[in-house]
């Protein structure tokens, strides 16, 4: 019976713990942070484009939105030693042999989607400027530390 209980029991146990651990998996939670950043992304870039009539409210409430996920990249959860193994991930070992490179990016990084949300634009043009400024580190960030996949 006692045995019995002990394997039933088990995997709940297991469940528990995994689900009251912030991050059980720092790289999906950095994927599932990443992407809902792109989404966010996605919901403005037809202003920028031209396709779609600007809207303040829209993208201020991107604009912060953005912001917030930024200021929850943290790099001892999401990037921590080892994680460049373990799942799938395009995350480039220069993360963990250029530390200080990473942290640098990731702070302006942050900076930079804090001035976008503060900057509250209140037209195409300067909200060109934000987007363009806030979006560049993006890519810059991945350039080097990001694995190509092909
Ligand atoms: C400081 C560095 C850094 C910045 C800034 C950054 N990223 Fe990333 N991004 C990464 C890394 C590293 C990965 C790879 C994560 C992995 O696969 O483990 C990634 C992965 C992604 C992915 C793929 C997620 C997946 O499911 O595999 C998307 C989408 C993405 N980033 C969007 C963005 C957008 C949009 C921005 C800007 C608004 C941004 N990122 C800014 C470092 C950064």
């Amino acid at each position: 019976m006692n045995r019995l209980f002990s394997l039933a029991a088990a995997p709940l146990f297991a469940a528990a713990v995994f689900a009251s651990s912030a991050n059980a998996d720092p790289i999906k939670d950095r994927q599932a942070l990443m992407k809902d950043q792109g989404k966010t992304l996605g919901s403005i870039t037809p202003i920028i484009k031209d396709e779609k009539p600007f809207d303040a409210e829209l993208v201020m409430a991107a604009l912060k939105h953005l912001n917030e996920d930024a200021q929850k990249i943290d790099i001892a959860t999401l990037f921590p030693d080892g994680s460049d193994k373990g799942g799938e991930t395009t995350a480039a070992p220069k993360i963990w042999e250029d530390k200080a490179g990473f942290e640098a990016a990731l702070t302006k990084y942050k900076a930079d989607a804090t001035a976008a949300a503060a900057a509250n634009p209140k037209d195409l043009e300067s909200f060109k400027v934000v987007f363009n400024q806030v979006t560049e580190n993006c890519g810059a960030c991945h350039k080097s530390f990001r694995i190509k996949k092909d």
